[in-house]
């Protein structure tokens, strides 16, 4: 078997479209651009990259981008009074603050400050709690983003039996949720998993989010499974790579997301479907 690419980079272009077009619609019926705030402190290199991906994107799908760069050396109260100040503005419907944050801020403090209604990237431990019980309002962008990608395959997903490889609050912890809620029967592995082949291997949807170059061999992988690859890792010759060995596990799976190419594009795209729903909240 040769897998099926789960194609992130098209299916992100059709959502940022899909989303444009309803901007338009929504300025037609006299309301105004939807907008995000994207903070980022301090100046690590991938950080910098990811949220200018962000920003582009939000040019794409017609949503106005509001950009707050701060330097490595602001206080957390500094930080807080700033999301103060976007929480109540009326014109502000997204408030995104990228992670990780320099060691001394608490990134749980900050996220908690974001008002539920814009806290766009489905953080907030009132979001989390909704996702967990039923009842999604915004929910995290990379779980979403993967959640799209398996549905546009047109498998049925309810039932499979739906692995995770890493248990983080942004991906493994609330991706179990969203799997949980399409019907699937989850199991989350983590570091202190024991004989994690042996859990791999049963996986009819695979989703590996532990940010370690080529960490699953392609062996392990189930005839015939979906594979999600959340891994962005960076080789010593600069090229990038995922947590899955691709080339190996490709041979076994019947489904399978490129690095790059795959969630990374989707977690963006959805961040903007996420804005837009917070917009339509704000302004029906
Ligand atoms: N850092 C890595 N992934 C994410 C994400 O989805 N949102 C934010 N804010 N920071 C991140």
């Amino acid at each position: 078997m040769t897998a099926n690419i789960l194609d992130g980079k098209a299916l992100s272009a059709q959502i940022l479209q899909q989303v444009r077009q309803n901007v338009e619609a929504r300025l037609s019926a006299g309301k105004r651009l939807p907008a995000l705030a994207v903070i980022l402190v301090g100046e690590e290199p991938a950080s910098a990259i990811y949220v200018r991906n962000k920003r582009r994107s939000c040019e794409t799908a017609s949503v106005r981008s509001v950009s707050h760069d701060l330097p490595a050396s602001t206080t957390q109260e500094a930080l807080l009074a700033l999301i103060d100040q976007l929480n109540e503005d009326p014109e502000i419907d997204g408030i995104l603050v990228q992670l990780p944050l320099p060691k001394h801020i608490e990134a749980e403090t900050v996220i908690e400050r974001i008002h539920p209604d814009k806290d766009v990237d489905g953080f907030h431990p009132y979001n989390i709690g909704r996702l967990a019980l039923r009842l999604p309002t915004l929910r995290p962008c990379t779980p979403r983003g993967v959640m799209t990608l398996l549905k546009a395959s047109g498998e049925e997903l309810k039932g499979k039996h739906a692995v995770i490889v890493g248990a983080s609050n942004i991906v493994g912890r609330p991706m179990g949720l969203e799997l949980l809620l399409a019907g699937c029967t989850v199991t989350t592995t983590h570091r202190f998993t024991r004989d994690l082949k042996s859990f791999v291997s049963q996986a009819e949807i695979l989703v590996v989010a532990v940010g370690k170059p080529k960490f699953i061999p392609g062996e392990w992988i189930r005839e015939g499974a979906m594979v999600i690859d959340v891994g962005i890792n960076r080789l010593p010759d600069n090229s990038i790579c995922g947590d899955v060995d691709f080339e190996t596990a490709r041979q076994r799976a019947a489904w399978i997301t490129p690095v790059p190419g795959g969630v990374g594009p989707m977690t963006v795209a959805t961040l903007l479907e996420n804005t837009l729903e917070a917009a339509q909240r704000h302004a029906p």
